[in-house]
């Protein structure tokens, strides 16, 4: 693919991160190393954007000639509406994460689900064809990787949430697409023993609440692949007592690596360094 990124700024590729807060952000790092390595010249910066700026600061993209943008917490949803086109992942889900600027014709795209299940597939299991899925949590991260989730043709997805509704709701929502359930935590037992994979999309296990369990470890049979999105600890108790039980574990540093690496290659036309962005997270987590 031939890259887009000369004609903007004098053959400099401008991007960013919008997000409130904005100053704990990796992306600028990750993004930063990446651009160095593929030699291509520009910056990507993290941008503050408050909530009653986002319409002033999408509209700067086109006027300051930024490439694209990444947008984070909270702006996922609410940027939406300020987007010339939505491709059919930022619709599946009902939220943004990568924005591309073609000569001011601003495209909204979501990287997460589908960065995510490249990440799961090249770390921990190729196939997911008639994999049986359980996904804790039913919120923004969940809704995105159920979508990508389900374009592996997994066998079926038991959505478990703290509030039974929200993943009934989730289950209902996407029925037509594939075989899914929704239900409270307190039915996990009676469905984990049948189940392949298992992945967790709530905050519980992430710094500085360190030692929370999504799912009572007891539950868990050797050969399981246990995934968990939170990667602050790279290894969560969830992983560490699933390695204990035998099971396959997968971190959510490669999410955060292929959602990253996604969206440079829609920017640029070209393949994004995954060793190179990974290694470089790593390094600033310690
Ligand atoms: P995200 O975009 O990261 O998914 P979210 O949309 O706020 O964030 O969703 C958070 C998810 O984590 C929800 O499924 C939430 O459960 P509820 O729907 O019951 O609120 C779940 N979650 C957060 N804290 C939790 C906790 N302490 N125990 C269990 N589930 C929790």
């Amino acid at each position: 693919m031939e890259s887009t990124a000369v004609k903007y700024k004098n053959g400099d590729i401008l991007l960013g991160v919008m997000g409130d807060p904005i100053g704990h952000s990796k992306s600028p790092l990750m993004h930063g190393a990446a651009l160095k390595a593929m030699g291509i010249p520009g910056a990507y910066v993290p941008l503050h954007v408050k909530p009653e700026d986002l319409g002033e600061a999408v509209h700067a993209i086109r006027t300051l000639g930024f490439r694209g943008v990444n947008v984070t917490i909270p702006h996922k949803v609410a940027v939406m509406e300020y987007l010339d086109r939505l491709d059919g992942s930022a619709l599946a889900i009902g939220a943004v994460n990568t924005i591309v600027n073609d000569d001011g014709v601003l495209t909204g795209y979501n990287t997460d689900g589908i960065g995510y299940v490249r990440s799961l597939k090249a770390e921990a299991i190729s196939d997911l064809s008639g994999a049986r899925i359980m996904v804790i949590g039913a919120g923004g991260a969940a809704r995105g990787i159920v979508a990508a989730l389900l374009q592996e043709a997994p066998a079926s997805i038991v959505i478990a949430n703290r509030t039974a509704d929200k993943a009934q709701d989730l289950a209902a929502e996407w029925s037509g697409s594939g075989s899914l359930a929704g239900i409270s935590l307190d039915d996990m037992g009676e469905h984990l023993k049948d189940i392949d994979v298992l992945i967790n999309t709530t905050s519980v296990g992430m710094y500085p609440h360190i030692d929370g369990l999504p799912v009572n470890p007891a539950l868990l049979h050797p050969g399981m692949v246990v995934s968990d999105l939170i990667y602050n600890p790279l290894h969560t108790r969830l992983l560490t007592e699933s390695l204990e039980r035998g099971c396959i574990i997968h971190g959510g540093l490669g999410m955060f690596v292929y959602q990253g690496a996604y969206a440079l290659e829609y920017w640029t036309g070209q393949t994004a360094p995954v060793d190179i962005m990974r290694q470089t997270i790593e390094e600033s987590l310690g």
